[in-house]
């Protein structure tokens, strides 16, 4: 397993053993690479208690990887209370802001979070950074109405956004397409130092379905290290 696999997977198992407690009937799980992980160490907690567990998924990846892991899988309609939600991040700042949205589910990735008692981020080491945009360089995710791009990127692009970009499907001729059937932009600001106000502002523009900056909603993040901490 690579240094950045090791990474991630020390920072995953260590959440779930930390915060996934054996009174918890209600676990919402992020998306991504790291999520495998999580999902991994889920699956080796004792059967009986996954058993009275109803886990709540945040894209079509992750309730296939629970689905795959024989988990019984529910929705925030039917569970909108949620213990806890573990999910990977982008980046993540010193106040524990996010980006997220690098792999298009930070809509329901939002809303999951958002129905949890507490939200845990888990990463390696190259997504720890001061201030946003310090590593993540792909810029924000903006999730649009697929109507609405040109304008919404009219109106990135006046927030500052010179390089916002529609984002491209690598095998498909023609944009990607979220889970939620919208198109998605990533549209980069440089530094964020006030990412609650960008977000603000994002969010106002007509066609905005939702921004992929998560702030003040992580309770903690687990980075693992190159050295092997976390
Ligand atoms: C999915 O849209 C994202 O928010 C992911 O949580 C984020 O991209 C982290 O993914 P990795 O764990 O694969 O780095």
């Amino acid at each position: 397993m690579s240094l950045i696999e090791q990474a991630k997977q020390k920072a995953a198992f260590q959440a779930v053993d930390e915060h996934v407690l054996p009174h918890h009937r209600v676990i919402g799980v992020g998306s991504g690479s790291t999520v495998v992980h999580v999902v991994t160490r889920l699956l080796q907690r004792d059967p009986a208690l996954n058993a009275k567990t109803v886990f709540v998924p945040t894209s079509f990846q992750s309730r296939g990887l629970l689905l795959d892991g024989g988990l019984t899988v529910g929705d925030v309609e039917q569970y909108p209370d949620i213990d806890v939600t573990i999910d990977g991040a982008d980046e993540c700042d010193s106040d524990l802001n996010a980006i997220k949205g690098g792999g298009a589910a930070h809509l329901q990735e939002k809303i999951v979070a958002e129905a949890a008692k507490k939200f845990v981020i888990v990463a390696d080491y190259r997504k720890d950074s001061k201030v946003l945009g310090e590593q993540w360089k792909h810029g924000v995710p903006v999730e649009v109405v697929p109507f609405a791009w040109t304008a919404v990127m009219k109106k990135l692009q006046a927030l500052g956004s010179k390089d916002a970009k529609l984002r491209m499907a690598m095998k498909k001729a023609g944009p990607i397409v979220t889970d939620n059937g919208n198109f998605l932009i990533d549209a980069p600001f440089g530094l964020i130092h006030e990412p609650a106000k960008l977000l603000k502002d994002i969010k106002l523009i007509t066609g905005v379905v939702e921004v992929g900056l998560f702030c003040d909603m992580a309770e903690i993040a687990y980075f693992g290290c190159e050295d092997g901490s976390v």
